[in-house]
């Protein structure tokens, strides 16, 4: 494969995850991994190194490619659906390429400013949305409900990434392969953060395909925390996926550690946003609970000793800059020297 894109399908191409090599893993050094020398080995799979940067960017072009393939386009000036970010960035520059020029989002009102310059910078139209904290199930509230019920106008299409069997379907054809021939078959356990719960959905189907013994654990923010792209259990409502059906084991990570943890990695080179740090975080309090158990030596293999965990990195830390700051102990960060002769000061 030389990776070139061209002719009249070359940007199609170029955003289809399914034209592409598989996307980076790469294992995490002992100073990440506080279970290197009990055999344990983990390693990132970074979904945000692709075209557009984070993971949204698998799903969404899987659904707008099924509705087009489907007539389901045709007609449709516009598309509206509820995103933190990632998942309408990705389905607008989708849409593009398949005639829809307009895509809107309600975003919650907790989104980045970061993040709202970037959907204007693209051309999306956000509307801002105030969520309940504990939306009940179909709560007219919820910017999902409102995308849902502005999507029936002639002239949209809603295309209900909480809903939408297509967001997980395309983590099942194109990540869990991917993740399974990079582990060479030999993953034990999958530690993945839950948003619209389709990379969970999506790679365990796959992976438990091929070995049922593969541990999924599922990991949210803790209550009342708050981690872009990823939800508390009580927000998990608004997700209509059987989710629970996929995961055998559920974590919860609070904002900082979060943060924190992906600070850590990216600091070495391993370019992760504040949800990655949430699924290391997550995956690290798994295995820290099977140690004290005594069930981690359920997971190793009797050929190599060894146990590997894989944990997806939706996206890099770019865009939440100023967040880490809010976030993350001041401690953390070097200070400025000669900060009063700045011209442009915060
Ligand atoms: C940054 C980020 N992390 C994690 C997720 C969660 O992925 P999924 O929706 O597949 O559960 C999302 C989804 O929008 C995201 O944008």
């Amino acid at each position: 494969m030389t990776n070139t894109f061209k002719g009249p399908d070359a940007l199609k191409d170029f955003l289809n995850p399914g034209k592409h090599p598989n996307l980076p893993m790469v294992e995490l050094p002992e100073s990440l991994n506080p279970f290197a020398s009990d055999g344990v080995r983990i390693f990132a799979k970074m979904m945000g190194l692709s075209p557009l940067g984070n993971v949204k960017a698998v799903p969404a072009f899987n659904m707008v490619q099924e509705m087009y393939k489907r007539g389901e386009l045709s007609g449709v000036e516009r598309l509206v659906e509820n995103s933190s970010g990632n998942t309408v960035f990705s389905m607008a520059l989708a849409a593009r390429q398949f005639g829809v020029a307009r895509t809107q989002s309600y975003v919650p009102s907790e989104i980045s400013w970061n993040k709202l310059l970037m959907l204007q910078f693209f051309g999306i139209e956000p509307i801002v949305n105030v969520e309940p904290q504990a939306p009940v199930e179909n709560d007219p509230a919820t910017g999902v409900f409102k995308a849902r019920l502005d999507g029936q106008q002639p002239d949209a299409m809603n295309p209900g990434q909480y809903e939408n069997n297509d967001n997980p379907e395309a983590h099942e054809k194109w990540t869990g392969p991917q993740i399974w021939a990079q582990t060479e078959g030999k993953i034990d356990i999958f530690g993945v953060g839950l948003g619209t719960t389709g990379t969970l959905i999506g790679n365990s189907r796959f992976l438990k395909s091929k070995n049922p013994d593969i541990k999924v654990v599922g990991v949210m923010r803790a209550p009342d925390n708050y981690v872009p792209g990823v939800r508390t259990e009580n927000l998990l409502n608004v997700v209509d996926f059987a989710w629970r059906d996929h995961v055998d084991a559920l974590e919860r990570v609070a904002t900082e550690t979060a943060y924190l943890t992906s600070m850590e990695m990216s600091r070495l080179g391993i370019l992760a946003g504040p949800s990655s740090g949430l699924a290391l975080a997550g995956l690290l309090k798994h295995l820290k609970g099977l140690k004290r158990i005594g069930e981690l030596e359920g997971f190793r293999r009797a050929d190599s000793g060894e146990i590997t965990c894989v944990f997806p990195c939706p996206d890099s830390p770019m865009a939440y800059l100023d967040e880490y700051f809010k976030y993350v102990d001041a401690s953390h960060f070097p200070a400025i020297t000669n900060e009063d002769d700045l011209v442009n000061k915060p």
